[in-house]
């Protein structure tokens, strides 16, 4: 049912017309997210190094700017620009730092660059993003996991999340169960989902 809705959402809020300017503003940042990265990588640990860890005051640019590009990148074929540009506000760097201090924000970082980044308040993931050219890695799966072990430490039974359209079935690999569909910052259709722990 829900699974249904999920669809017929994601076809509902597909970008139309304009698609060749949407295009081309997408694979712009996607260039302008290749530099960036590349950068990083040049400067910092050797590749074999994975680790989460907290998030860091320097951290929140290019974690800020990991989720504009994941936003506008990933989930253009669920979400117009309008409601891209609603959720990217939120992720501002400073809405982030307010985020970090109500919860508990993680990034993953490889070979000394951040790829992903989590955010755990009580028993809802507030934010869960993965760089778009890290996907099906398993990054998202680590820091899932790395939610569920701390909130099982803090004394959660369950963990819930607001999933965007994108990110539906990779919930549900991960064991979560649909529950109903709702609404995020700027309308954009989400599913409500749970998981016990
Ligand atoms: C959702 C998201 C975090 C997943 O991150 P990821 O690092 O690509 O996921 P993983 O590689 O850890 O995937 C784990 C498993 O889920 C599967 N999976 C990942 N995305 C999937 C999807 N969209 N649909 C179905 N399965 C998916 C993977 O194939 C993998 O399966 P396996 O265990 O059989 O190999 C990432 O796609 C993302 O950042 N999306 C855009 C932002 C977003 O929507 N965030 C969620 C906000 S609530």
């Amino acid at each position: 049912m829900v699974d249904h809705l999920a669809r017929d959402g994601a076809r509902a809020h597909r970008p139309r017309g304009n698609e060749a300017l949407d295009r081309k503003v997408i694979d712009k940042q996607l260039m302008l997210w290749r530099n960036i990265n590349h950068d990083a990588s040049q400067t910092q640990a050797p590749f074999s190094t994975v680790m989460i860890r907290r998030l860091e005051l320097d951290d929140l640019h290019r974690v800020s700017a990991l989720i504009r590009n994941s936003l506008l990148i990933s989930t253009s074929a669920d979400y117009d620009l309008e409601q891209i540009g609603s959720l990217a506000a939120s992720y501002s760097e400073s809405r982030l730092e307010a985020l970090a201090t109500r919860g508990l924000m993680r990034v993953h970082e490889s070979a000394g660059r951040v790829d992903g980044v989590v955010c755990l308040q009580g028993e809802r993931i507030q934010a869960l993003f993965v760089s778009p050219d890290r996907l099906k890695r398993g990054v998202g799966a680590e820091l899932i996991g790395w939610a569920e072990r701390a909130a099982k430490e803090r004394g959660k039974v369950c963990l819930r999340v607001a999933a965007s359209l994108t990110a539906v079935g990779f919930y549900k690999r991960m064991g979560f169960i649909p529950q109903r569909p709702g609404r995020a910052v700027g309308g954009a259709r989400v599913v409500h989902m749970i998981k016990a722990l």
